[in-house]
């Protein structure tokens, strides 16, 4: 009878089988394997749909059809108008001369497989069997947790999920003003890591269908490192500030020294200000007593850092200083401030760039030269 060694055709002798335990096809008939002229197989074309959703499965019937099923791999589901299977989520739409079509409500992954439409005509049994696709959006299912770790840390962030087809991941650093980068991996590796690698991390799980998105926090902690500061020229009565920037993380403490004299925010004309990076050293009327060496210290859990600036003072000008002050604040050589004197502008014409040793000569000489011109 049916002789179904080969496993390509085996679903077939199933249904056939089938068909035959219900008496569709009448005693006697005799069923034929592939290959058969008599007998017709046809595949349709593959039927996607999304987890949650309906699907209607039709089947052309055609003339003098005395029997039909749809089957779910070997298992019938609907023969003619009767409801064999037990499940609610089944239920007949059409079934007349040019259609017999069911639906499939809810379908999930279970579902996904081979379905089978037998059809007995007055000559001949035919099939057509069409192929579910079950797609599931994507769902970030395990993600790695906000991390703070050390600078120099090896990390590895995980982001595993799950849906079908089978979700891509890609890895992409959020922080503003870093180079952000992709990877296309579950698990991002970061070895060794700065802290130009710290900030948000963004998952993307996508597939076909559509895409899931979820970030992770990474903290990098590192030693205070501060930044050179310059030394601050002021006059007795004025205001002076002076300046101590850390990169830290976490953020640093401040400390600030005159010499091994720690300094508190209750000294008389005195304040600390503290904001993030940056503390600042105000004095509100300088005095004698405040000239000297300050050093700043910054210190988080991990380490600690100095700088530390000269408060200098600065005569004021007056007409007959001013050659004198002139020449002593370029033999300073270094330092900075030299706000004071940036009046005249001849000196910025006169070319005296480098304080060298003839800066001096130099100055004089564009003086006298201006001094000149003016007649
Ligand atoms: C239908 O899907 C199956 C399984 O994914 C695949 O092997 C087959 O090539 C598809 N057929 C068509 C006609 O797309
Ligand atoms: C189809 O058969 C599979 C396997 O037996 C089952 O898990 C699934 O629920 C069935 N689907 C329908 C719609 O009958
Ligand atoms: C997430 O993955 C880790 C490591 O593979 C595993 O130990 C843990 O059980 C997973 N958690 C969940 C919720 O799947
Ligand atoms: C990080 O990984 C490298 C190479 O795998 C290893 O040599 C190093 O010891 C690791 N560092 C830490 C802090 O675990
Ligand atoms: C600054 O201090 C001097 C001397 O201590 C005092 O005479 C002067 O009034 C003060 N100036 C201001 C603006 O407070
Ligand atoms: C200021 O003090 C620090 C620490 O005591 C010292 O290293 C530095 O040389 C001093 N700077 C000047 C200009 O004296
Ligand atoms: C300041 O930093 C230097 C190294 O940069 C260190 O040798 C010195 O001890 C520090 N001074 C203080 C007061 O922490």
């Amino acid at each position: 009878m049916c002789v179904c060694g080969d496993l390509v055709v085996s679903w077939k002798c199933l249904v056939l089988l089938s068909l035959r335990l219900l008496f569709l096809v009448p005693a006697g008939l005799p069923v034929r394997s592939q290959g058969d002229p008599q007998s017709d197989s046809r595949v349709m074309d593959n039927i996607t749909v999304r987890q949650g959703e309906s699907v209607l499965l039709r089947c052309p019937q055609g003339n003098i059809v005395t029997h039909t099923a749809w089957l779910n791999r070997s298992s019938i589901l609907y023969a003619g108008e009767d409801k064999w299977s037990v499940d609610p989520r089944v239920s007949l739409v059409t079934l007349n001369q040019e259609e017999f079509t069911i639906k499939i409500e809810n379908v999930d992954i279970p579902d996904e497989g081979q379905y089978i439409c037998a059809v007995q005509t007055r000559s001949r049994p035919r099939t057509a069997s069409v192929h579910i696709i079950v797609q599931v959006p994507p769902k970030i299912m395990n993600l790695s947790k906000d991390i703070v770790v050390n600078e120099g840390s090896n990390v590895t962030l995980m982001c595993l999920a799950s849906g079908k087809p089978e979700p891509s991941i890609t890895w992409k650093l959020l922080s503003p003003g870093v180079n952000s980068f992709a990877s296309e991996d579950d698990y991002l590796e970061i070895p060794s890591i700065s802290r130009h690698k710290a900030g948000t991390y963004e998952c993307t799980a996508v597939n076909e269908v559509s895409a899931d998105v979820q970030t992770v926090e990474i903290v990098v902690n590192y030693p205070p490192s501060v930044s050179e500061s310059r030394d601050v020229g002021a006059s007795v009565g004025q205001q002076a500030v002076l300046h101590c920037e850390a990169e830290a993380e976490p953020p640093a403490d401040f400390e600030w020294y005159k010499d091994d004299k720690r300094i508190f925010n209750s000294f008389d004309g005195i304040e600390i200000d503290n904001t993030g990076r940056l503390s600042m050293l105000t004095f509100f009327n300088v005095s004698e007593v405040d000239y000297g060496n300050y050093t700043c210290i910054a210190t988080n859990k991990l380490g600690s850092a100095n700088t530390s600036t000269v408060l200098y003072e600065v005569i004021e000008p007056t007409s007959s200083t001013l050659l004198q002050d002139k020449t002593s604040v370029l033999e300073k050589g270094t330092s900075s401030d030299y706000t004071i004197w940036e009046g005249p502008g001849a000196v910025q014409d006169g070319n005296c760039g480098n304080m060298g040793a003839h800066a001096s000569l130099c100055l004089l000489v564009v003086i006298v030269v201006q001094l000149l011109l003016k007649f």
